[in-house]
């Protein structure tokens, strides 16, 4: 049996195909959150010149300040930063015109992304590459959207992306080779590794890695150990870094709910959320972000 290889070919990735490898010169950022503001700053470090793009004034103005903390976090660790005037944020998608690619990182909402989205095709030229950050709706569904999903993949980065190493470039059924090859050569340019994966509920990252925190709450629940000792039997026993259940805890109960139901309607019941989990999130303990998930976080 041969395994399926979903890794783009030698030739893609050394830009043989039309679209240039180097991160292109200007890049657009449609939501400056917590992962917008990190991709832009990400993406300032690699040379591009960078538009965010924000609802409203003062989200923008919070955006800014996002992206400057981090810019000048890099600057104290003795990174060389770019000219302030590479960053441009404001609230008109008109922005993007000239961007070469445009990452839309607005809240993990379906419809808000449809309409994200589609106002970005609707600014950029046609040779842009459109990019989604969903960390759990099918790269399909929003192409649906698009007139043109042959240049629309997903690149989901992690949080904090400039602690993270990994970015999963998420390809949908119409993105074309050419398309995953820059977007990869891009990932690896702003110093990050790229995993190319098929369009599938999770992708690679979220599916095993809810599947692992929902199986340790399941354990908790049944009395097999403490929060404590799963989390070391993983560190020691698997070298993870971190145990699954204080994962859950960075990552908010709530946001691994949400995929977890995701997952079981993709999946059916090996994704079905333990009641554990959903009675902590219905007490609001969300885990770090409130002070309370498996376990107790003081400032
Ligand atoms: N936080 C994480 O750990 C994480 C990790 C990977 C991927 N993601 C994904 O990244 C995306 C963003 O998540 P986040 O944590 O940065 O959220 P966030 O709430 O911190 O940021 C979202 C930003 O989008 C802005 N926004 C809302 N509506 C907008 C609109 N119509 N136009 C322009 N901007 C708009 C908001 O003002 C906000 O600044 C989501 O799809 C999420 O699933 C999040």
């Amino acid at each position: 049996m041969t395994l399926p290889d979903t890794r783009v070919s030698a030739d893609v990735r050394t830009g043989d195909a039309g679209i240039p490898t180097a991160v292109p010169a200007r890049v657009g950022v449609l939501g400056g959150g917590r992962m917008g503001a990190g991709i832009a700053h990400a993406f300032l470090l690699a040379g591009a010149r960078v538009h965010v793009v924000e609802r409203d004034a003062a989200a923008a103005d919070a955006a800014r300040d996002r992206v400057e903390t981090a810019l000048s976090r890099s600057s104290q660790k003795g990174v060389e930063i770019p000219d302030a005037d590479t960053l441009i944020v404001g609230t008109d998608t008109a922005a993007f015109a000239d961007a070469g690619l445009v990452i839309e990182a607005v809240p993990e909402d379906r419809a808000l992304k449809l309409d994200a989205l589609a106002r970005i095709e609707g600014a950029v030229d046609g040779a842009a590459v459109v990019a989604s950050n969903t960390s759990s709706i099918s790269i399909d569904a929003l192409a649906g959207s698009l007139t043109r999903p042959e240049r629309f993949l997903g690149l989901h980065f992690f949080n904090p992306v400039p602690a993270s190493a990994l970015v999963e470039v998420v390809t949908g059924a119409a993105t074309t080779p050419e398309v995953v090859g820059a977007a990869t050569a891009w990932v690896e340019a702003i110093g990050k590794t790229a995993v190319v994966v098929r369009d599938a509920p999770g992708f690679a990252s979220s599916r095993l890695g809810v599947a692992l925190g929902l199986e340790a709450i399941r354990m908790l629940e049944e009395g097999v150990a403490s929060a404590h000792d799963i989390d070391t039997a993983m560190e020691l026993g698997y070298r993870h870094p971190m145990g699954p259940l204080r994962t859950t805890d960075i990552v908010g109960l709530d946001v691994r709910l949400g995929i977890a139901e995701e997952l079981e309607r993709a999946f059916g019941a090996r994704f079905t959320p333990p009641a554990l989990l959903r009675e902590l999130v219905a007490e609001g303990h969300l885990g770090r972000k409130t002070g309370r998930g498996f376990y107790e976080w003081s400032e």
